[in-house]
């Protein structure tokens, strides 16, 4: 074994799950193009002020769980524990919030948090995330919606719930702040405690321990004092989503993790994921944009957890679609054959097939266990004999059945097939 481990917490994918991980992660990122957002590619590492105004000073995620180091040049950088913040630096540094609006935006990468490991909890951990800026219409918060619920069904996720709120606009939070607050201070808390609900009082909501818990069973409900206007988009959001046949739950006592948070608010839910359920979560954050020195713009998005929607699917039995595995894995026998076995390879890649190749000398019993270890859907042994004659047999490698094939018309019966 090597003295050398990963990091404690990290996720890796590596062969054969790696084909998995990619499958989803695409489906997640084909999802958000299908809807005209495009790719931002940003820096996994910030000015540390942009986490703690954007992201808040009371959030677990800034106050515990940033990896934050002083560079060479004597700044406080730390490693992106979202990919919100990011966005609204780069589109404001860029002006795109003083250009044509929308913003609709992707990105996929790698995101960090000092949290405690265990399954689907990890320190670096990979989203796929959407932001759509500039936008009042309640229809983009539905179809924000729409875009993670249909990447879900399209890789066949089925025991997942959708959950919805709305956390209102400044006015709604104002006055329901002020009955929390009242309503807090008749508790019975220790200092740190308080010290949080000062920042935030909503982060009360989200405290671990039971007797917290049940103290604030009791408390106002942010939904009881939404605006007429907050109302009226929120009931809109929720007519398109069943417009959409998208079905959803109300959970009034949801809090994110991040303070950024106005209007709507969602988390999707997987049922057979234990503790570390949530697969995804987002919402609209009104106030972000200018507070980060940029136009006063309202936006929406989410960020998709995909090491969590590995697990779910995996959990479900979704099996890899077979139009992602290796199409052809070609034996070569004999020394005679290896040339034109590479040569054929090689020209089937150019017109579009995925083949790879039983290199060394394998007999073909090991050869033939590699064509199945590398999960390619069919094998073709070509020997002198083939090579002579011109015919050789296809092996359906799902099937085991095989039949004969003619090697000069065998790229098109391939493509034909795919
Ligand atoms: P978030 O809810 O903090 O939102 O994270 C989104 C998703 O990332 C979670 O639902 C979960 O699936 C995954 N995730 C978070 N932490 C971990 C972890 N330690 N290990 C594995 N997976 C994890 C955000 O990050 C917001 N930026 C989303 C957003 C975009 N809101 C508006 N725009």
């Amino acid at each position: 074994m090597s003295k050398f481990q990963a990091p404690k917490g990290v996720s890796e994918y590596f062969p054969d799950r790696s084909r998995y991980f990619e499958f989803v992660r695409e489906t997640l990122i084909d999802s958000a193009r299908r809807s005209g957002y495009q790719l931002i590619e940003l820096p996994v590492f910030e000015d540390t002020e942009l986490f703690t105004r954007g992201v808040g000073e009371s959030t677990d995620v800034v106050s515990k769980e940033m990896y934050t180091f002083e560079d060479r040049g004597g700044r406080s950088i730390t490693l992106r524990p979202e990919g919100t913040a990011g966005v609204m630096r780069s589109v404001i540094e860029h002006n795109l919030d003083r250009g044509q609006l929308p913003v609709k935006v992707w990105y996929s990468g790698q995101f960090f948090r000092a949290e405690r490991p265990q399954l689907g909890r990890y320190r670096q951990f990979y989203q796929v995330g959407i932001e759509a800026i500039g936008l009042q219409d309640p229809e983009i918060d539905a179809e924000v919606i729409a875009v993670a619920d249909s990447a879900f069904k399209k890789l066949g996720l089925k025991n997942y719930r959708l959950e919805i709120t709305s956390l209102g606009d400044s006015q709604t939070r104002e006055k329901y702040t002020k009955d929390l607050r009242s309503y807090i201070s008749t508790l019975d808390l220790d200092e740190a405690t308080l010290a949080r609900a000062s920042i935030n009082a909503l982060r009360l909501f989200d405290d671990k321990r039971e007797e917290v818990r049940a103290l604030m069973a009791g408390a106002p409900v942010l939904m009881d004092y939404l605006t007429s206007e907050s109302s009226a988009h929120f009931d809109r959001v929720k007519e398109c989503l069943k417009e959409f046949e998208i079905d959803f739950q109300i959970n009034n006592r949801m809090v994110r993790g991040l303070d950024y948070y106005t209007g709507t608010a969602f988390e999707f839910v997987h049922q057979g994921l234990g503790a570390q359920s949530g697969i995804g979560g987002g919402g609209r954050y009104d106030g972000l944009m200018s507070q980060l020195g940029g136009a006063d713009l309202s936006g929406i998005g989410f960020g998709l957890g995909v090491d969590r929607i590995l697990l779910a699917c995996e959990a479900e039995g979704i099996q890899l679609p077979p139009n992602l595995a290796l199409q052809l894995f070609l034996v070569p026998m004999g020394e005679l054959a290896k040339l034109p076995a590479v040569k054929l390879a090689q020209e089937l890649r150019v017109a579009g097939l995925s083949v790879d190749v039983a290199y060394g000398n394998r007999a073909l019993k090991g050869a033939m266990k590699a064509a199945d270890k590398s999960g390619a859907l069919f094998a073709l042994v070509l020997g002198e004999n083939e090579i002579a004659s011109g015919l050789a047999e296809l092996k359906n490698m799902r099937t085991g059945d095989s039949t004969s094939v003619t090697l000069r018309t065998l790229q098109e019966d391939l493509l034909k097939l795919f």
